[in-house]
């Protein structure tokens, strides 16, 4: 029995593609209910951007899962990025704008993962339009940032306006999305001081208006896609939640973290190995002022205003970066733990500063 979100050629094609597990052996999943080994899960797996932060996170857990996964990278022949090597592991080398490249390339596959970097997403209309076409059961697009679902986010954070059309591509086109909500990555985030604490300069900007928020690693963003890809496509008699039937055009919510920035402050003052003393803290400003300084930014073409409003809505008290209760739901399907705090810090602490993303 396949999923009745599918079309029936794509259900066919899923039919003749799926790993179809032959031994009636049971195991269990993370809420503890049985799921049949019988159960029809996804085999092949197309992941672009594969070198980058989310895509190498990816692959590498793809590979590690025991679903054994075939994995083919999609990649441009421009493209610097090096790739393991590994039996189950094919990659595919062509332009994303050549419909033909990708309709051979994007043939026989299940899923595809989209993580492209932000100055290549005029590339991904390409790739969605090739992967309707080919049949691709489940669509990843390049999402890993807030909640695609908070319309009033959306609607406010000119960044996530992309990820929603390309959602709503793949939904016209008849396809089926998976978007993966991830809030801010612990890794370039902390290092770059976009949550108002700077771990290098030792200076915090405490809002009078911020609340707790999600933060994910990369590794368990990483972690996040192996494990939802790795779902039953239904889970007959089981949970539905711990399906790919309920994540399709669904977002999954991955955390590492909920926390406030008194905390990830506390943890920097423990990991720089300071007294808070030593730093210079701001606890006047509000996001409300942070948001109207970044709409000025906007205003004159700078970048800088753009990414500021994404984490001014992420750290803001109800304006949509707490999505904690949704994601303990989801890690709990996907067998994900929360990080300690202290230690994300520290790691990021010790890997020194990093260049910004935008000038
Ligand atoms: N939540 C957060 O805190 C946060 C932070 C940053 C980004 N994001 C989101 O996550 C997405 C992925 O970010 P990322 O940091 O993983 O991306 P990335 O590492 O910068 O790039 C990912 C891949 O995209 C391809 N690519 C990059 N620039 C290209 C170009 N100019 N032309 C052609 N291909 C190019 C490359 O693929 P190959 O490996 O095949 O060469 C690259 O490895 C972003 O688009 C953004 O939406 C979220």
């Amino acid at each position: 029995m396949f999923p009745s979100i599918l079309s029936h050629s794509t259900s066919t094609k899923l039919e003749n593609r799926i790993c179809k597990a032959t031994e009636q052996t049971r195991s269990q999943d993370i809420d503890g209910e049985d799921i049949m080994a019988d159960q029809d899960y996804l085999k092949n797996i197309a992941i672009v951007g594969a070198g980058g932060n989310v895509g190498s996170a990816a692959l590498k857990h793809l590979l590690a899962s025991d679903r054994n996964f075939n994995i083919t990278i999609l990649t441009q022949p421009t493209s610097t990025s090096t790739f393991p090597t590994h039996p189950r592991l094919t990659i595919q080398k062509g332009t994303f704008t050549d419909p033909n490249f990708l309709h051979s390339a994007l043939q026989n596959q299940d899923a595809l993962i989209l993580a492209l970097g932000f100055r290549a997403m005029d590339l991904q209309p390409h790739l969605i339009t090739a992967a309707v076409s080919a049949g691709i059961s489940y669509i990843l697009p390049t999402e890993y940032a807030g909640d695609g679902l908070n319309e009033e986010m959306i609607n406010a954070v000119p960044v996530f306006q992309p990820k929603r059309l390309a959602r709503q591509q793949i939904a016209s086109l008849g396809g089926t999305w998976i978007g993966i909500a991830t809030n801010p990555w612990t890794d370039q985030s902390l290092r770059l001081g976009l949550l108002g604490i700077e771990l290098f300069a030792r200076k915090a900007t405490l809002y009078r208006d911020a609340g707790k928020f999600n933060m994910s690693t990369l590794d368990q963003v990483g972690l996040g896609i192996a494990r939802v890809l790795g779902l039953p496509v239904k889970n007959e008699g089981g949970s539905k939640r711990a399906s790919l039937e309920h994540y399709g055009n669904n977002f999954v919510y991955i955390s590492s973290l909920h926390v406030t920035q008194r905390e990830v402050l506390a943890s920097a003052v423990k990991a720089t190995g300071t007294s808070e003393a030593e730093w210079e803290v701001d606890e006047e400003d509000t996001v409300k002022d942070w948001i109207e300084r970044c709409k000025g930014m906007m205003a004159r073409g700078e970048m800088k205003g753009a990414m500021g409003l994404t984490f001014a809505y992420y750290l803001g008290e109800g304006l949509g970066g707490d999505y904690q209760a949704k994601a303990v739901e989801d890690m709990k399907v996907l067998g994900l733990r929360e990080g300690d705090l202290d230690a994300v810090v520290k790691a990021e602490v010790e890997k020194g500063p990093m260049r910004p993303l935008f000038g």
